[in-house]
Parts: structure tokens; sequence; C-alpha cells
């Protein structure tokens, strides 16, 4: 599978656009932007799917020439999009693909539900667009065109602000994915909103290649640390990687990458301490248009 980082920012963005913390000042300084968090993957380099869609998906894709149009005057290899969460972060994207002729979106009922009641991108991108909706679940793994198989894995009950007073079943609102490609064997595991560590998480990135996970925050405590108030990461759902680095380092041989990371977060920046520390412990940190094949 070809795996293409097009954004690795949490929501927001690096820099934010109203945010002076010392990240995004140095990122304004060097010109180091983060875009949001969507990774690319493809098991033939000809159907592309988009791992989440983020708000700044138009730059994402004119800045990716494997995603170029063409030969056809609206032929695309992007074919469609497999969302982890309803996190508007992950999501607005979707309306930046309102041009396509055709698009098949992936998500779990929960997920699905928000963009159908809450933040309704269902009824808006089906009056552009034809799209085919599927509902994704962990008893069923999904055939992608170009020979991907696509495991869900739950991993969260948090449900995106938007939609916090709906009563629909919190089970499945963020799921990981287990990705494989079945000629090369390459398991990928995206994970870039992961709540804990458990069992059934461990089991999933049994013997995968690589595990694209969370790395919003450094520190539990971190919104405090920079801006004095503010609530813990493990509050919001994302497990700081001090917690998560360790952890998965000792149970897995699989490469780690770090991505969706706050603007608070200091491993953001290049040649930082702490992002020695995650190099020392195993790990990297993702950078926007990073490329490899598993
Ligand atoms: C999250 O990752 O926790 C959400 O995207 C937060 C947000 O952007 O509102
Ligand atoms: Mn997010
Ligand atoms: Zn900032």
């Amino acid at each position: 599978v070809r795996v293409k980082l097009l954004g690795t920012a949490a929501g927001g963005g690096i820099p934010q656009w109203n945010c002076s913390c010392t990240g995004c000042q140095q990122a304004r300084r060097y010109g180091s932007w983060r875009a949001q968090d969507t990774v690319a993957i493809s098991g033939d380099e000809r159907a592309w799917y988009m791992l989440n869609a983020s708000p700044d998906l138009r730059a994402q894709l004119l800045g990716a020439p494997e995603l170029a149009p063409g030969p056809g005057r609206r032929q695309t290899p992007v074919r469609g999009v497999l969302l982890s969460t309803a996190e508007l972060d992950h999501t607005i994207g979707l309306l930046m693909l309102r041009e396509a002729e055709q698009l098949e979106v992936y998500g779990t009922a929960a997920v699905l539900d928000a963009l159908t009641g809450c933040f309704p991108v269902r009824q808006i991108l089906g009056c552009y667009t034809e799209v085919c909706w599927h509902v994704v679940s962990p008893a069923d793994p999904v055939e992608l065109a170009g020979g991907l198989l696509v495991n869900v894995v739950p991993v969260g009950t948090k449900r995106p602000r938007y939609a916090s007073t709906t009563t629909y079943p919190g089970r499945e609102q963020v799921v990981a994915y287990r990705i494989t490609d079945r000629r090369t064997g390459g398991t990928l595991v995206y994970a870039p909103c992961l709540a804990a560590i458990d069992e059934a998480f461990l089991a999933a990135v049994k013997g995968a290649d690589c595990i694209m996970l969370d790395g919003t925050f450094l520190h539990d405590d971190e919104m405090a640390r920079s801006t004095g108030g503010g609530r813990l990461a493990t509050e919001m759902g994302h497990l700081p990687i001090a917690d998560s680095l360790p952890r998965l380092a000792a149970a897995t041989r699989a490469r780690i990458i770090y991505t969706h990371l706050n603007n608070t977060n200091p491993v953001a920046a290049l040649d930082t301490p702490d992002r020695d520390a995650i190099t020392a412990g195993g790990a990297e940190v993702g950078e926007d248009g990073q490329t490899f094949t598993l």
C-alpha cells in the first residue's frame, strides 16, 4: 500500500489563524506549516482513498502529483473517503469534493448519523454529486478498489461538540482503520484519535507494519502548560504521546508515526529536545508530504 500524509495537524492546523502561541509563531516565522490531518492511500497507485477529509483538502490534493486528474477531463484517481470520526477537522473536506462526478464515503453508523442530522453533509453533498455512503462496522471488513482490505476498529465514544445533544448511541463514534494490501501483505493502522490503549487495540495492531497514531498532545496537561487552562488531553479523547509511546513501543515492532499534532504540541516543531525523545523512544513525527510504501 502506498501511503501519503497530506496533513499532520489537529483541528485548526499549524499555525492556527488566531493563535500566537510559541508553536504557531514559530511556524509563521519559518513557514513550517502543517495542514490538518488527512492521509491518502492506494493499493495500485491508480485508485486512491482519503483517510478523513480535512478543511485543507483542496490545497492538499493540488499539492500531491499522485492525485492529479486526467487523462479524461474530469477523471480523478480519488475514489472516496474513509472517515474515522465526524469531527469537523475530519469531515469539512467532504464539501470540497462536491465537484466530483461520483464519490464513495465510508463511516460508522454513528458518524453517518452526525453527518445526516447535526451537520447535514449528506443532504448538502447530494445536491452536487452522486455519493455512495457505506456504513462500516467492526464485523464487516471493507474491500477497496486496488486490492486493499480494511478492518474497522472502535477506539472511542466521544461525539463531536456539535453533536453533543444527539441521542444516537455513543459506541463507534471514533474508529481506527487497519488497512491491508492483499498483494504485498503490507499493513497500516490509522488511529489519529485514540482515547486509550486496551487489549482490543493491541490485538488490532498485532502484525502491523506501521501505526499512524494520535499525536495530538505530548502531555496530558499540555493545554494547561501552554495556555494556563483547558482540559486534559485524556478528557478530550486523546491519549498523550508520553503515555502511548512506551506502551506501544513495548508491544509492537511496527513503525510508529505520530500525526494529528495540536499547535500546543512541542514535537510539532523541528529540532526540539522533545522531538529527540520521540525518536529515542522508537517513533517518528509525521511530516506533511511524507510518502512510503508498505
Ligand atoms: C478533536 O480531535 O478532539 C476534535 O477535532 C476537536 C475539534 O477540533 O473540535
Ligand atoms: Mn481533531
Ligand atoms: Zn498556537
